[in-house]
């Protein structure tokens, strides 16, 4: 089967340019449902979840043109408003369409997602807050049917501050008849980006970005030209493979200001850091100091989708660090594969516990989820040894060509295709 090929003990050196978001690329994909019209979208990455979303758009009766990282999309001729449930089920973004599509053509049907397996992932908010919204959405043997002969603002109160369930219903309320406030809103750098893009549009959308968000709705929206911001977790990704090999890369294209948490506490770990306004880099020092209770939490807090990047680092760090999960309730999966290249790790739940420093040794692994499988790169990239990670489906989802990337860099790393007997095997 398909893995990458890691020969672990080089320090990573070099500069690395990030590219653009994939979770701020994919509800400004969907957003475009809002008008007909055409849209020009730069730095959009060529990944598999942006392929789905693509594919999606495609079945609605979009077009969408891909030219190097720029996307032409036109949705003039969108004729159909319901997502295939073969597509729905390879992502869990497929629902960003409900509330644009809802809002646009007062229907829309959808099926229960897919997406990476890190606990139990609802999608109350998103149905609730329709539902607030005026919609009527019924849901059955999975099958997701929302309808509305007109959206009204109101006042939404978000249990918990969902990203996904803020965006949808941004982009619900923008053509809405009057004012929607989101309240507990969550307050990630891709929703600002998203609040940019809609007003592009010529919505009227106030505080995105904080804690409670003012949709004032219109009846119209446009078509817009917008560049997606870069990819922080992708950002963060490299610099902890840069802190775990000991290296010293520097990265361009970068916006220190969405990463504030994480290179706090990389400082912290006594990795040496200089920031520039676009530029981040990193000389790792190596063992990192252990940190003896990480809590992962929405943004501005220490951003879940690198809590497993973060777990690989501190098995190197000497003495015992905790690392606490809040935001989802199955993300240790990654634990066990390191747990075999040899880390000491102990899951109680939501807690691991990293006893350090533990010298890795390659192994064959497996990833389950993509932050995860990021995570075993790094560890293979700190091992002694071969490691030979499997599940590249996962890793694809969202870093392109990681291993191109990380061999830039100097690592020994390279893509194993398999074999068609191999992949008729399954
Ligand atoms: N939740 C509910 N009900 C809902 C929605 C969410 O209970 O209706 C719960 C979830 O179960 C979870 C928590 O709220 O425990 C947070 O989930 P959230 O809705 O914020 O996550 P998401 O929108 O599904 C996005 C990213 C994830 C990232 C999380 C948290 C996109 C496309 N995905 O997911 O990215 O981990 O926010 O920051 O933006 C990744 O890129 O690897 C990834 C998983």
């Amino acid at each position: 089967m398909s893995h990458l090929l890691i020969e672990g003990g080089r320090p990573l050196v070099g500069r690395h340019k990030v590219y653009g978001a994939k979770n701020a690329a994919l509800p400004i994909l969907a957003a475009t449902v809002l008008a007909r019209d055409t849209f020009e979208i730069e730095n959009v990455p060529d990944l598999l979840d942006l392929k789905i979303m693509i594919a999606i758009l495609h079945a609605l009766g979009a077009r969408v043109r891909r030219e190097g990282t720029t996307l032409y999309v036109d949705t003039r001729e969108i004729h159909r408003t319901e997502v295939p449930e073969e597509l729905m089920g390879q992502m869990r973004s497929s629902l960003f369409l409900m509330g644009p599509l809802v809002a646009r053509y007062r229907e829309a049907t959808l099926y229960r997602p897919g997406g990476c397996a890190i606990g139990t992932r609802r999608i109350d908010f998103h149905v609730e807050g329709l539902r607030r919204l005026g919609a009527r959405v019924v849901e059955e043997g999975g099958r997701i049917e929302a309808r509305a002969l007109a959206l009204r603002g109101a006042t939404i109160v978000l249990p918990y501050p969902s990203v996904g369930a803020t965006e949808n219903l941004m982009m619900a309320a923008a053509l809405a008849e009057g004012t929607t406030r989101i309240v507990n809103a969550a307050r990630e750098p891709e929703i600002e980006d998203l609040g940019r893009f809609l007003n592009a549009m010529g919505a009227r959308v106030y505080g995105a970005g904080e804690a409670t968000i003012v949709v004032e709705g219109v009846r119209e929206l446009r078509g817009t030209r917008h560049r997606v911001i870069p990819d922080r977790i992708v950002a963060g990704t490299f610099l902890f493979a840069a802190a775990i090999t000991g290296g010293d890369v520097v990265l361009e294209d970068a916006r220190p200001e969405h990463m504030e948490a994480v290179l706090d506490l990389l400082a912290t770990s006594g990795a040496e850091l200089e920031v520039g306004a676009d530029t981040i880099r990193l000389r790792g020092k190596l063992p990192p100091r252990p940190l003896p209770r990480v809590v992962t939490a929405p943004h501005p807090g220490f951003p879940t989708d690198l809590q497993p990047q973060l777990v690989t680092y501190l098995t190197q760090s000497e003495g015992t660090s905790v690392v606490v999960e809040t935001v989802f309730d199955g993300r240790f999966r990654h634990a066990e594969e390191l747990v075999r290249m040899g880390a000491k790790i102990y899951v109680d739940q939501r807690t691991a516990v990293i006893e350090g420093p533990t010298r890795l040794k390659g192994e064959r692994v497996r990833a389950y989820d993509l932050r995860g499988g990021a995570a075993l790169v790094l560890a293979g990239l700190a091992a002694e040894g071969t490691t030979r990670v499997y599940g590249l489906t996962h890793i694809d989802r969202g870093y392109m060509r990681i291993e191109e990337e990380l061999a830039a860099l100097g690592a020994s790393i390279r893509r194993v295709s398999a074999t068609r007997e191999e992949e008729a095997a399954g």
